[in-house]
């Protein structure tokens, strides 16, 4: 904590720094006040009112007294206040500020003050405040919580950093540090700028003829986004002035935008004025979540109790498969005409995908429970993106846009969250760059990806070296882009998804055994999509419900593609009972209801053809083979170490915690079927695993705490309590 100031004084007696007083004072960060104000009223008020304990005449008296000086003055007196300070102030004294713009602070400290008395001036920025001013409105709580930006020099003391920075922590607030011109930079466009717009929209107003009858009927709109023009203008007026270049560059970019949504209502674009209403809304969204999460320091982690629960029954539907949600967002924004998809899985993963469009200048309306418009803008409609896109923990999306973009005439930079940095990527790279393309991984091959855009791409003949729906999807994606044919051999089946949807979109797609081919140049139509319940998602209650007894359960709507089906075999030779009723297509893709009755497991050794068509769902493969009588041998699947997790080493870990005879091999796994019992794992943020060891919970003998839970919203939104709902126990707690 903060070694404590003698005598503290503050120069300007407005809401910060009177706050800085009361502040202070309440977190017995000095001994004694003094302050000055250019208004002379306002220090023996101050000290009247107990906020300061004496009011110094000149700035000058001031100086001579304290051991801490606060600058809390409009910026343009900044420089006068300076001069005046420098002759007096006491020998060691430190000195810091309030100032919004920073680099003209710093200027005058370097004209006025001598070498060492700089040295201890630490410029700060707190970034609080509020639209009202004045000694009356000094909050002792006005830093709480908030930041304070500091920006440190060259030839500055650091014991002089240190104590003012501990200075300001004893306020309550959190110190950051940022280079002067950068942060002036940024508080142009984050504070400068709406600050300047709130003022002139109501200027602007103010001065129409009839601005009584506007005022009147001005809705709850114009006061949100006016409410900072009650600010203090003499403030304004100096923050404005003081940080002109910052000021006018952020102001001409955004008289440039404003321009373009002018000239787009002028010509009748409405696409235009979407485009920039849904990214701007989006954006919005996206700059509020991350503000929470910055507000809770520490994003929460959750954590997952499970225990015994009821056999599950009803009937139920899991939300849309997130495969297909990712192929419609992509195949829907490069189609021509409006997409409509429903049953859109609002998952972080297919909504990471969703957003890389609206940054690449799609229209895409929602979602809305599940529905979406793609406003598709044709095969080489795409825009450039104005920053890196960010696609978070979602393999499929930084896989399959790799793909599509190569084809494009712009760069893009992708990357993700930790557990995507780690996953291999040159298994989409290599055989893109062999058909022209030119993408750059980090060192180790994983992302970030950087697309060049501009290289033509030509038709290739690939043979999958891994059977991965994925790096297939990538190289169909390509083909569309590219000269001639592009031939597919996969190893073994994987996931068609791709290759449906393209030719539901009226994209010819040839199959012929194990091979896939397309060919570049033709168009795609928009569809009505409709995405089935996702088997991956469903597979957790499959399981669920054949080891708890009693279990009668019927899972709706599920695709059923045969891709897709192999934890339905192998579940079924473990002695499962599942039935599918009601099959039926729905947009091209096969779909049935499950119902599902408890049945005991046995134990086997899983085919390896059905593997590549079982692969997400092997995490809770292992818990019905813990939960099966004798032992189940999983072999060839060593691609499931290199998923969102090793999820060979991560489930093997989990189960011997619960007492389960679980033995990782470098291609799979030997599970020896008993008793689970209670304990604490780690889902290492893989949503798979997490929800694979909250079923083992129904089996427990006590309660399985699974932490690092946040990921499952990647995939399966609202699984807890779609689980308590069909008859499991899982409770939440925030914290891992
Ligand atoms: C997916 C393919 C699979 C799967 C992933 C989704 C897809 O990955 O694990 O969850 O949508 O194409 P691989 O291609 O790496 O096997």
């Amino acid at each position: 904590m903060t070694a404590r100031v003698p005598t503290l004084g503050v120069i300007g007696l407005g809401l910060m720094g009177g706050s800085v007083c009361r502040a202070a004072r309440s977190a017995g960060s000095c001994d004694r006040i003094v302050g000055f104000d250019l208004d002379v009223a306002v220090p023996l008020a101050a000290q009247q009112s107990g906020v300061i304990d004496a009011a110094c005449e000149s700035v000058a008296a001031l100086g001579a007294e304290a051991d801490l000086v606060v600058l809390a003055v409009p910026l343009l007196a900044v420089p006068a206040v300076l001069a005046e300070l420098a002759p007096a102030l006491r020998e060691g004294a430190l000195l810091t500020d309030t100032g919004s713009a920073k680099q003209s602070v710093l200027l005058a400290v370097g004209e006025s003050l001598s070498p060492g008395q700089a040295a201890r001036f630490v410029a700060a920025h707190p970034i609080a405040g509020s639209e009202q001013s004045g000694l009356d409105a000094a909050r002792a709580d006005l830093f709480a919580g908030h930041k304070v930006i500091v920006t440190p020099t060259a030839g500055q003391q650091r014991e002089a950093l240190q104590a003012v920075c501990d200075f300001w922590r004893g306020l309550g607030s959190e110190v950051l540090e940022m280079e002067a011109g950068h942060h002036d930079e940024v508080l142009a466009l984050t504070s400068h700028l709406p600050h300047l717009l709130a003022y002139a929209l109501v200027d602007a107003l103010a001065g129409e003829k009839d601005n009584r009858e506007i005022f009147r009927y001005a809705a709850g709109g114009f006061r949100d986004f006016t409410r900072i023009a009650s600010s203090d203008p003499l403030m304004w007026h100096d923050i404005f002035r003081s940080n002109r270049p910052a000021v006018l560059a952020g102001l001409d970019q955004f008289m440039a935008r404003l321009q373009n949504l002018r000239d787009a209502i002028d010509g009748n674009d409405g696409d235009e004025v979407l485009r920039v209403l849904t990214r701007a809304r989006a954006s919005r969204e996206y700059f509020l979540r991350l503000l929470e999460e910055r507000e809770n320091a520490e994003p929460p982690g959750v954590t997952f109790i499970s225990s015994a629960g009821k056999p599950l029954a009803g009937s139920l539907r899991v939300p849309g498969d997130k495969s297909v949600s990712h192929r419609s967002i992509m195949l829907g924004s490069i189609a021509e005409g409006i997409t409509e998809v429903e049953g859109f899985l609002e998952g972080e993963d297919a909504l990471a995908t969703l957003q890389a469009f609206r940054e690449m200048g799609v229209v895409i309306e929602g979602p809305n429970q599940g529905r979406v418009r793609i406003h598709g803008v044709g095969l080489h409609g795409l825009r450039p993106p104005r920053a890196p896109i960010y696609v978070g923990n979602s393999g499929t999306s930084i896989r399959l846009l790799a793909g599509l973009l190569a084809g494009q005439k712009f760069d893009v930079e992708m990357s993700g969250d930790e557990s995507l940095a780690r996953r291999p990527m040159r298994r989409v790279t290599e055989p893109l760059g062999r058909m022209g393309a030119s993408l750059l991984t980090a060192e180790n091959g994983c992302p970030p990806v950087r697309v060049q855009g501009n290289h033509p791409l030509h038709g290739i003949e690939y043979t999958l070296p891994v059977a991965s729906a994925q790096v297939k999807s990538a190289l169909i994606l390509a083909g569309l882009y590219a000269d001639g044919e592009t031939r597919i051999t996969e190893p073994a089946p994987t996931r068609d998804h791709t290759e449906r949807m393209l030719q539901a979109f009226g994209w010819p797609v040839e199959r012929s055994g194990s091979t896939v081919t397309v060919r570049g140049g033709a168009t795609l139509r928009a569809q009505h999509i409709e995405v089935p319940a996702d088997i991956s998602s469903a597979a957790f209650f499959l399981v669920a419900a054949s080891i708890q007894e009693g279990s009668d359960l019927l899972l709706t709507g599920v695709g059923v593609n045969p891709t897709r089906t192999g934890v339905i075999d192998i579940l079924r030779l473990m002695g499962a009972s599942i039935t599918l009723q009601n099959e039926r297509l729905a947009g091209g893709e096969p779909v049935a209801d499950l119902r599902v009755r408890h049945a005991p497991l046995h134990g086997i050794e899983i085919p390896q053809e059905l593997v590549p068509l079982a692969i997400d769902e092997f995490p809770v493969l292992f818990v019905a083979a813990a939960c099966a009588q004798g032992e189940t041998l999983l072999t060839g699947a060593e691609e499931l170490r290199v998923k969102e997790s090793d999820r060979i080493q991560v489930m093997a870990d989990g189960l011997q915690i619960l007492g389960v005879t679980a033995e990782p091999r470098p291609d799979g796994i030997l599970i020896r079927g008993g008793p689970i019992g209670a304990g604490t794992v780690i889902s290492h943020g893989d949503h798979r695993i997490a929800m694979a060891f909250a079923v083992a919970g129904l089996r427990a003998r006590g309660p399985v705490i699974i932490e690092n839970c946040a990921n499952v919203a990647t995939s399966f939104p609202g699984f807890v309590s779609l689980a308590n709902q069909a008859g499991m126990h899982i409770g939440m707690e925030e914290g891992s």
